[in-house]
Formats: C-alpha cells, structure tokens, sequence
C-alpha cells in the first residue's frame, strides 16, 4: 500500500470520491480453472473485501458495487442459492465486524424480492453502521436501474395522487431522493471488470456524468494495482457536466 500511496502522491492523482464498481468475470475465472461457476462468486467476494479496504486506503469515500441484478434470477438455481449464501455470509461477517472497521453498509435493490433471512441482516448491517464514519459501502442486491426508477416514479405518483407533492415539484433533486441511493453523490468513477462494455442496467440515472473505466482483468484477479490504473485513466479525462 506504501508504494500505490506514494504513487498517488508523486503523480498528482486525484483520487474519485464515489467509484461504482460492475465486478464481471467470476465465473470465466472459474472455468478457467475448470471450477464450478459458484468458486468463482467465492473468490470474487474476497476480492470485494480487499478491494473496498484498499480503496479506503487510497482516499475512496464511497464504494459502490454491483453484487446481484434483477436479472441474475435466471441462472441456475444452484449458482443463485449459492450467491445468496455468499451474501448473506458477508453480511453477517459484516455485523460481526462492524464495530472494527468502521464502514457505513447500506444495500440498494428492491428488497421485497429477497428472502426473509437476509433482509433481516440488511436490516440488522444498515441499524448498526448507519453513523459510521469510515467507507460508505453500497452493495446491490436484487437491483435493477430501471426497477428502481420505477419504484421512484410509483412513490412520487402516490404523493400526487394524496396531494403531498404537486406535479411542479417534480425536479431532479426530488426524483433523487425518492431513488434507493438517496443521499449518496453520484459515482466520479464506474469500473466494470472482464472486457464487456455495457452498463447492464446498472445505475443508468446516477451514472450519466460519470468516466467509464474497462479493462479486460477478470474480478477475482482484480488488484490495487488496477484500482490504480482505474484512478490513472480517471485523471486523465477533463469533467466539464455538459459546460465548456
Ligand atoms: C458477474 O460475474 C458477477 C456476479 C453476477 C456476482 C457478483 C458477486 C460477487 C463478486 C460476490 C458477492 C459480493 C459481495 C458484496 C460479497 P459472472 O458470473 O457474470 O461472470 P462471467 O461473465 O464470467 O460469467
């Protein structure tokens, strides 16, 4: 870590403040090594836990990670239970943890389509972190970007339906604070691991000024090291928001 920080300092990087993270590749790594997909989703976690330790370390504010989409449901069964397992084990280690590292957790997704057990340790991680003042760590569970915009509509259309909200309040800054990311800045930084180019619903309303970052790395590869070369590519794009 000595080196990376003594490269950020001797090169003048800005470090992003929010970095949203596509961690791709789990189960191409796997295959790899002719493993079962879910080893992969195994490995892929342990590279989450390093990744947001290190990126703290570097100057990260917030983390923002891709962990279970929408979309995920349709893979096997035996490749879901076991993502579900991954996460409900993480969360749990989370609580454990807590008091330790500090790290503010909160999970977008609709969690009305997740299982009793783990919202209940969603619910148990958010409570005991909420005032934490190291990483604000995110972590996407069931989340789909236009799911969540439609939830977003839904809420503001009952509030116009019961009078609270008039059709004119409408303004972007209401529509954000009705998203599940409410109160978090928008990510500086996406990276999405593996070669693929999509954003595969991924924060579509959050990441419209953001710099996109790919590289061909699978996750479970993924090192400070790339994180660096993220941040290097990240300094050399110039932000204007549309302005010149
Ligand atoms: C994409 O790789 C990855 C996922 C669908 C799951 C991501 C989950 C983790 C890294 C583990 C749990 C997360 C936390 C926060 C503890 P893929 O399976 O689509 O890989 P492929 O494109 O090579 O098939």
């Amino acid at each position: 870590m000595e080196e990376i920080l003594k490269k950020i300092k001797e090169e003048n990087l800005k470090v992003p403040k929010h970095v949203a993270i596509i961690m791709d590749g789990n189960g191409r790594w796997a295959k790899k090594r002719n493993m079962p997909r879910k080893y992969g989703h195994v490995q892929g976690s342990k590279t989450v836990e390093q990744i947001i330790e290190d990126g703290y370390n570097m100057g990260i504010e917030y983390i923002t990670v891709y962990a279970f989409s929408t979309e995920n449901w349709k893979r096997s069964e035996d490749e879901v239970g076991a993502l579900m397992k991954l996460l409900q084990n993480y969360l749990i280690d989370c609580i454990e943890r807590s008091t330790k590292n500090n790290m503010c957790v909160r999970v977008i997704g609709d969690k009305t389509g997740l299982a009793d057990s783990i919202v209940k340790k969603i619910n148990e991680l958010e409570e005991i972190t909420k005032n934490a003042t190291g990483l604000k760590f995110t972590i996407a569970i069931n989340y789909g970007g236009r799911d969540e915009i439609r939830r977003a509509v839904t809420k503001i259309a009952h509030e116009v339906a019961e009078k609270r909200l008039l059709p004119d309040d409408i303004t972007e800054d209401l529509v954000n604070d009705y998203l599940d990311t409410a109160g978090l800045p928008d990510p500086d930084l996406l990276i999405r691991t593996s070669g693929e180019m999509r954003l595969s619903n991924y924060l579509p309303w959050q990441l419209a000024y953001t710099e996109f970052y790919f590289t061909d790395v699978l996750w479970p590869d993924f090192t400070k090291e790339d994180l660096l070369s993220a941040i290097r590519y990240y300094n050399g794009r110039e932000r204007r928001f549309g302005g010149v």
